[in-house]
């Protein structure tokens, strides 16, 4: 079976290779939407990359995630902070989701030791930089694989 998979960038990720490059790193956006991609097919997987700025497109894209894809990795970025909305969308999709933060949010400022989605979520990765992208990938495909 080809499971089909979305991975959900919140905002300012559009940015990466540019911003904040001590918590972030060197690796663009779309050099981290090649290597997810190059991921994906080699374990057989479909992805889609998706990023908005925007709290409501995101909801969008998590509710109409449910009938098209298989499991959810969310990067929320400042959204996992702040946002029920979002919360409350992923609470919907009943199927694997993976909690994903470049950088360590437990080790940086205390508004951000905060995540309103860890309770709801299968799993989560941080602090390791943008290859925990590709740890996602991974991890997400072994669950959809039953192999975890
Ligand atoms: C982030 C951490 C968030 O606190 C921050 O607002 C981001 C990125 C990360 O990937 O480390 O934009 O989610």
């Amino acid at each position: 079976m080809n499971y089909k998979i979305i991975i959900i960038n919140g905002p300012n990720l559009n940015l990466l290779g540019e911003r904040e490059q001590s918590h972030y790193g060197y690796t663009t956006f779309d050099e981290l939407k090649q290597n997810c991609e190059k991921k994906s097919k080699e374990l057989g997987l479909k992805i889609e990359f998706a990023q908005s700025n925007i709290e409501g497109e995101l909801v969008d894209l998590i509710q109409e995630s449910r009938n098209k894809f298989d499991g959810i990795i969310i990067n929320a970025a400042a959204f996992t902070h702040t946002s029920v909305a979002i919360r409350d969308a992923l609470d919907i999709f009943k199927k694997p989701i993976i909690e994903l933060h470049i950088s360590n949010i437990y080790k940086r400022e205390k508004f951000r030791q905060k995540s309103l989605i860890s309770d709801i979520v299968t799993g989560g990765i941080f602090g390791l930089g943008s290859d925990g992208y590709i740890l996602a990938i991974i991890s997400m495909h072994k669950l959809l694989k039953n192999e975890n």
